[in-house]
């Protein structure tokens, strides 16, 4: 059911944890599973991620796809890190079945959110970012 990259993201996650006084955090939900990803990153002054950490109280998909999602924006401008979307990490991963899709747009809205975060703290717009979401499910049922 699960490809290996997804059980081995699982198993040994990658850069769990938080950052202390981190540029951006993000927290978001899926009211539906009850499932909640917290991501921080820590943006340089060139606008480089130099380090992204994750906390995830969910299921094992989405422990998985925090872990990859972090490990994907590591060493990215913020523009690049927008391109990390759900698909994206799903890629990186192998694939997801169908009944966890919602659980990668939750690690895309993670990411979002910590950059909201540190554009408010920062004062600056990025652009393509749209203020995202404390609850992903209604976009969820939109999309899937
Ligand atoms: Fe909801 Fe995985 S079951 S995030």
């Amino acid at each position: 059911m699960y490809s290996e990259k997804v059980m081995d993201h699982f198993q040994n996650p990658r850069n769990m944890g938080e950052i202390e006084d981190a540029s951006g955090v993000g927290t978001v939900g899926n009211a539906k599973c009850g499932d909640i990803m917290r991501m921080y990153l820590d943006i340089d002054e060139n606008g480089i991620i130099q380090e992204a950490k994750f906390k995830t109280f969910g299921c094992g998909a989405a422990v998985a796809t925090s872990s990859m999602a972090t490990e994907l924006v590591k060493g990215k401008t913020i523009q690049e890190a927008l391109e990390v979307t759900n698909r994206a990490v799903m890629e990186a991963l192998d694939g997801l079945p169908p009944v966890k899709v919602h659980c990668s747009l939750l690690a895309e809205e993670a990411i979002h959110a910590a950059l909201w975060d540190y554009a408010e703290k920062a004062g600056i717009v990025i652009e393509g970012l749209k203020k995202p979401k404390a609850d992903i499910h209604d976009e969820e049922e939109e999309q899937y």
